[in-house]
């Protein structure tokens, strides 16, 4: 059992980019993650027994480290990608719908958008995870992914446009959220993961794709020296002002609400469509699976829990809070991004 990301297991990845990527190139990678695996440092997994850390990240070492090892490798990005960015918890479902919606906003209406019918994780797809057909998606691509934006290759960051939307959340809401969705995913034989060690794995930056503050701050200091190719958002902001952050959204994308749009309401619709209330209660989203993996299915149900701003604090003690923020200071210390209390 590996991370909830489909897995780009090699016997797939050969078959499905046949004729597209070097199988031999292929083979080089994967007897690189077969080399490289039983000497990378190890400790307590939160879904999967163990996290392998790889170029200073905390990773599942199959299917996370497999796809990130794919996306340096092959990955062939166009300039006209559009990634979402994310550390797993901080608002990936949300986001992907909402971009997903803005983009399409003249393909599909509001009454039978495809949203009503498929999770968001079934619209736009997990990059490192490779799906079968990323090659034949027509431009502009929507993918998301987790990795952060220092292990990104080059291809992707500097010799080409491609543009990035990343979203952030209060650290606090992020452990606790993620907590409580790991410990659904982790497998029965596996004891379930005390708050405590979740907790103190957190602030020891072991979770997946941690350490959460450097994650965040790699796609922070990209924003600050390219905000035409890196939009910043907060969970936070876009709670309290959803229709401005999507007006962003579209601008930023190029896809900019003209006045007619705004004035018919169609940001509203946007953001009323993709809300935790109406996702929370669809059908799809309340008994449908997604299959990420031959062993992985996950309830659609278990991407929509509270979506409140502060919820974590309710589950953490004083103290907790207090180390977390703490430590959240200094690692924020001097680079002008700052969290809610
Ligand atoms: P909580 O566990 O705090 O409720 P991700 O999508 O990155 O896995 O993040 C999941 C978090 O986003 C969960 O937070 C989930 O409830 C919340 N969420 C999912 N869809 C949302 C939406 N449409 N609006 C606001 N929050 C949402």
């Amino acid at each position: 059992m590996d991370s909830f990301l489909p897995s780009p297991d090699r016997d797939a990845i050969s078959k499905t980019y046949n004729g597209q990527i070097d199988s031999h190139l292929i083979q080089k990678t994967n007897a690189r993650y077969r080399e490289i695996l039983p000497n990378l440092p190890r400790r307590k997994g939160w879904m999967t027994e163990h996290l392998v850390q790889y170029q200073g990240v905390w990773l599942t070492p199959n299917a996370a480290l497999k796809g990130l090892m794919w996306v340096q490798d092959h990955f062939k990005p166009r300039s006209t990608d559009i990634f979402l960015a994310t550390f797993p918890k901080t608002g990936t479902t949300w986001l992907k719908a909402l971009t997903f919606t803005t983009v399409n906003r003249t393909r599909y209406g509001f009454a039978d958008h495809p949203l009503l019918t498929t999770v968001p994780h079934g619209c736009l797809p997990f990059l490192e995870a490779c799906p079968n057909d990323l090659d034949g998606f027509p431009s502009p691509r929507l993918l998301s992914t987790h990795i952060p934006y220092t292990l990104l290759p080059n291809s992707m960051t500097v010799n080409q446009s491609c543009r990035f939307v990343y979203i952030c959340r209060d650290p606090k809401d992020v452990l606790v959220s993620k907590w409580l969705f790991m410990n659904k995913l982790r497998p029965k034989e596996l004891a379930p993961i005390s708050l405590e060690e979740a907790f103190e794995l957190f602030c020891q930056g072991i979770s997946h794709y941690g350490p959460y503050w450097d994650h965040v701050l790699g796609y922070w200091k990209a924003s600050l020296e390219s905000p035409e190719k890196v939009l910043f958002l907060k969970y936070e902001e876009l709670k309290e002002e959803p229709s401005v952050v999507v007006k962003r959204l579209g601008e930023f994308l190029g896809y900019p609400f003209s006045l007619e749009e705004e004035s018919k309401g169609v940001v509203e619709e946007i953001v009323k469509l993709c809300s935790f209330e109406n996702l929370s209660n669809l059908e799809v989203n309340k008994s449908s699976v997604l299959k990420l993996s031959t062993q992985i299915i996950v309830d659609n149900r278990h991407f929509f829990r509270k979506g409140k701003v502060g919820d974590g604090k309710s589950y953490l003690t004083d103290e907790m809070i207090k180390r977390i923020n703490e430590i959240t200071s200094e690692k924020l210390l001097g680079s002008g991004l700052v969290f809610g209390s």
